[in-house]
């Protein structure tokens, strides 16, 4: 590139940096069709503003199936996003015209609703000239901290939901270094299997919390895979099948199981998940210091809500002097804030997309990580 044409593209980029931005998040990678207006104005000092999150969620739809079915997810996306586009706007009280650029996750995720994102976004990029900067859904959720809590790189990321499971090192909007993960199941996904496996409702998470809290937690003691070993990964599906050997003994034994016996496995079933994310977060964090002088450690995703494993966390984290942070729940599950805000990071780093943007099903953050064996219920993420 000319001297003048880098001096002129570095002005714009400097401009970008620090200029007032307003953008349009997308959010369609799974069972949630969601559109957020995020404004962040840095020359005022001001914390990014959220000035409009719309999420509908599908569970209804998917209900009679016991998970997400991809194709009916894509049709509802293709039939509401518009809809909730037009909500955002409206309770943010702006017009497409009022808005620096449109910013939609492109993976990873399920392709006919990614697909649905990015046709929209693509489109209203193209009929108002607005910036198109296409994101990744699992950037959005590592992001959300400095969204909510105005955290400084670097800072170690845990993100635990029924889809996710992994620690990342955040060093810039998109400099990830993925520390581990699960090789198996997600958090979520064994919570929501646990449920299923005692008869409990879905989502197990919320409802395997309630009756571990009437649990004797010493009654079952279940494995704490992979804690042999001294890197950061994690696995899941062990539990479900020991929880599954124990709950079969007490059939045999006594032809069923009661409410206490139900109880007291979930108690075991909670300690088992909530022992390995704390250590894994320890070793986690010993990881990351080799590294970077990490600010904090925070968490994002569904399973972030369970007050036992929150409390392992927030230990780990008091341990080892730094600040742990969680986000609002509502941010922590799937939303199109993040999506914005991401957006918005991007766009500042000089990330724009064109009507070349593709819509990803797999779309690791880390390049130079291995690829992870195993998938979550929402199909292998990343
Ligand atoms: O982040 P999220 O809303 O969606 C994705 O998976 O992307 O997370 C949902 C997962 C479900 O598996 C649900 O059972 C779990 O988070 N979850 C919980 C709790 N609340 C939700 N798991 C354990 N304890 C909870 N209180
Ligand atoms: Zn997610």
């Amino acid at each position: 590139m000319a001297t003048a044409a880098r001096e002129a593209d570095e002005e714009r980029r400097t401009a970008g940096m620090v200029r007032a931005l307003t953008f349009l998040g997308i959010e369609s990678s799974c069972d949630d069709t969601a559109a957020a207006v995020v404004r962040h104005a840095p020359q005022s000092g001001e914390a990014p503003r959220i000035l409009s999150s719309v999420v509908e969620g599908q569970a209804a739809l998917h209900a009679a199936f016991g998970g997400v079915v991809p194709e009916i997810a894509a049709r509802a996306h293709a039939e509401r996003l518009d809809h909730a586009v037009e909500r955002a706007l409206a309770e943010a009280g702006l017009a497409l015209t009022d808005l620096d650029g449109i910013a939609v996750t492109a993976g990873p995720g399920l392709i006919g609703g990614v697909l649905s994102g990015v046709m929209l976004a693509k489109g209203l990029s193209a009929g108002t000239g607005l910036p198109l900067v296409g994101v990744n859904h699992l950037a959005g959720h590592a992001l959300t901290p400095r969204l909510t809590n105005g955290l400084d790189y670097p800072y170690l990321m845990l993100l635990v939901s029924g889809g996710h499971c992994q620690f990342l090192l955040a060093r810039g909007p998109e400099d990830f270094r993925r520390l581990g993960g699960t090789i198996d199941d997600a958090p979520g996904e064994a919570f929501d299997k646990t449920a299923k496996l005692l008869g409990l409702a879905q989502p197990g998470g919320p409802v395997v919390e309630v009756e571990a809290e009437g649990g004797d937690v010493r009654r079952f003691r279940f494995p704490r895979p992979l804690l042999d070993r001294p890197d950061c990964d994690m696995s899941f599906s062990g539990l479900k099948t020991a929880l599954l050997r124990a709950r079969d003994a007490l059939v045999a034994e006594k032809g069923g199981i009661t409410v206490q016996d139900r109880r007291d496995l979930c108690a075991g079933f909670q300690a088992a998940v909530a022992d390995v994310l704390a250590e894994k977060t320890r070793r986690a964090i010993n990881a990351a210091r080799d590294l970077a002088a990490v600010t904090a450690i925070a968490v994002a995703g569904g399973v972030a809500a369970n007050r036992t494993i929150r409390a392992g966390l927030e230990a780990v984290a008091a341990r080892a002097g730094l600040p742990f942070v969680a986000p609002p729940l509502r941010l922590c599950t799937d939303n199109a804030a993040m999506i914005a805000w991401a957006g918005i990071e991007r766009f500042r780093d000089g990330g724009r997309d064109g009507m070349e943007l593709q819509a990803r099903p797999r779309w690791p953050l880390d390049r130079t990580a291995a690829p992870m064996l195993g998938s979550g219920k929402r199909g292998v993420k990343a």
